[in-house]
């Protein structure tokens, strides 16, 4: 198998005609379909559970968007069994056969790209552009690694002594655990499945609640593009049910978890002590968690710094692990920049996510206002509030949709709470620097070390970029958010994670156990 160079997917321009057309069809489409009921899958086969859940449009917690049956610790020990079973054969199938399957499903997923994104804006309130590009970064990941395993699979002879052949291949682990969160609900699954499958491993995925009708995408999508039973199982359930058990479970090799800071560090805890009848370590990719912040330079082009910064810290409402939650701005060009970005905060257009007039929308849950609601509260206490709105427009329902205020607030320096935690939602620090050695020293004064964002002219500061900031994904002069497959591969380190990058050339050695056969010729 070969396969053409690795492109990523496009994107459309939703300011222009052809790009609106058909989305709007594609919402009414879906809009039909909602409400319906979905069973777990284990094993090739519809599993129903008397225990459900809803999960409801953001926008409007009276429109059901499904209603998700729940697994228990039962349901947990099927699906681990049916992998178990399925990765006898699957874990010996040539690896050009199963990157055979990814790139049918990549197909798929092409062909319904307008559906797929249209459910994501009903379920989880993603604004037009960013639902199509969660989904055209879900298919750069089935085609990267894909291609990956192309690369990874050939077994390669290591070094040249006579008499001695040498040969290296990777082998898959077994059963993995797929544990997803919500806010890119197509593109993170698919990549954390996609790189489990295609390495040999068999899979039991866990979406987040509130996004369980989108990870249920997947499993049409596997059985239209005929995966063996047992490959891959959809078991979503309530974590404080189900979570312990399934990654302490004696029979589950590898974790692939990507979620906030607390729940990483518990599904290390538990996966680091072995079961009685565990014959393995297991091995866990952890992404966390970030407080992303940009600095603004004495020399930054201030109104390209403006915009990136609002993009970073705003789209989908802020709801993004790269988001950027701490602007750092020099003392020269502090009070010229804040001006202008109080401006743009408050004449951001915020209504509801199927509405592209609209950049801002409803955050994910009831939850998550509440939460964010509270970090407005310590906002006051711990700064000096510019801007904090809610929708004005009509076509926001204040009462049925999980509105949070967009918060600006300055006077914040380091010691403060609302510089060091994980908000997650649409509120932006504003931190005066009197110089850019302080600059620097704050933007790496937290637990996280994720994405950060430097708008600077000056060789002498850019060049301290690499060697002075703990950020894993590093971006000068422009947003930081938005990487894409390959070109940025995604992850970082600290809190943040274990070092995993996806979408990049290291991602797929996590799910394999590396062999050396020796002979003597
Ligand atoms: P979360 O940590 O609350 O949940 C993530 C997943 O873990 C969900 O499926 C949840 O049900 C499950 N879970 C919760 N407790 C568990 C337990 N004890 N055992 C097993 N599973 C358990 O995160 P979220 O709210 O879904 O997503 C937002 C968080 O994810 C933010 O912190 C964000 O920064 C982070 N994130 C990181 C990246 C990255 O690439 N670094 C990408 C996206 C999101
Ligand atoms: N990969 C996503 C981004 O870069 C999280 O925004």
């Amino acid at each position: 198998g070969e396969l053409g160079p690795f492109r990523n997917e496009p994107m459309i321009d939703f300011a222009k005609p052809e790009g609106r057309k058909e989305f709007p069809e594609a919402i009414a489409r879906i809009r039909k379909d909602l409400g319906k009921t979905y069973p777990l899958f284990i094993n090739g086969k519809d599993v129903s559970t008397s225990e459900m859940l809803d999960s409801y449009n953001p926008s409007n917690d009276k429109e059901v968007i499904g209603k998700i049956c729940q697994a228990g610790k039962e349901e947990v020990d099927q699906a681990v069994q049916a992998a178990r079973k399925a990765f006898k054969v699957w874990g010996r199938t040539p690896y050009e056969e199963r990157v055979g399957y990814l790139q049918k499903a990549a197909a798929k997923m092409r062909e319904r790209i307008f559906d797929l994104a249209s459910l994501q804006v009903l379920e989880i309130g993603k604004q037009w552009d960013q639902a199509y590009a969660d989904v055209t970064e879900a298919i750069d990941f089935l085609e990267y690694y894909s291609r990956e395993m192309l690369r990874l699979g050939k077994p390669r002879r290591m070094g040249r002594a006579p008499g001695e052949m040498n040969c290296a291949t990777y082998r898959p682990k077994g059963v993995a655990a797929v544990i997803a969160p919500w806010n890119f609900p197509l593109a993170i699954s698919t990549g954390m499945v996609s790189a489990s499958l295609v390495t040999g491993n068999c899979v039991v995925y866990k979406p987040s609640r509130l996004s369980s009708v989108v990870g249920h995408g997947l499993v049409d999508i596997f059985r239209e593009v005929g995966l063996p039973e047992g490959v891959f199982n959809y078991v979503p359930g309530p974590s404080s049910v189900m979570g312990d058990h399934l990654v302490g479970h004696p029979d589950v090799n590898l974790i692939a978890f990507t979620g906030s800071m607390g729940v990483g560090q518990r599904i290390i805890e538990v996966a680091s002590k072995p079961r009685p009848d565990q014959h393995f370590c297991k091995k866990v990719v952890a992404e966390m968690g970030g407080k992303n912040a940009c600095i603004v330079d004495d020399d930054a082009e201030l109104d390209e710094a403006l915009h990136h910064v609002i993009y970073s810290a705003f789209a989908f409402q802020g709801q993004k692990c790269s988001a950027c939650s701490r602007v750092i701005v020099l003392d020269s060009v502090y009070d010229k920049f804040v001006e202008r970005l109080v401006e743009a905060a408050r004449s951001m257009p915020l209504g509801p996510s199927e509405k592209p007039e609209f950049s801002m929308g409803p955050v994910i849950d009831r939850e998550a206002q509440k939460k964010v609601q509270h970090w407005a509260e310590v906002a006051e206490k711990e700064g000096n509030v510019l801007v904090n709105r809610l929708p004005e427009s009509k076509d926001a329902d204040l009462e049925a949709g999980c509105y949070a205020p967009l918060v600006v607030v300055d006077g914040i320096t380091p010691d403060k709470s609302i510089a060091q935690e994980e908000i997650f939602g649409p509120v932006l620090s504003v931190m005066r620097a009197k110089d850019f050695d302080q600059a620097i020293e704050w933007l790496n004064s937290t637990r996280f070390a994720l994405t950060a964002g430097v708008f600077s002219r000056s060789p002498r500061h850019l060049e301290r970029v690499n060697t002075d900031i703990e950020a894993g994904n590093i971006y000068v002069n422009r947003n930081c958010t938005g990487a894409l497959v390959e070109r940025q591969p995604f992850g970082g380190f600290k809190m943040s994670g274990i070092g995993a990058k996806a979408g990049g050339p290291d991602y797929l050695i996590q799910f394999m156990d590396p062999q050396i056969v020796t002979e003597n010729t």
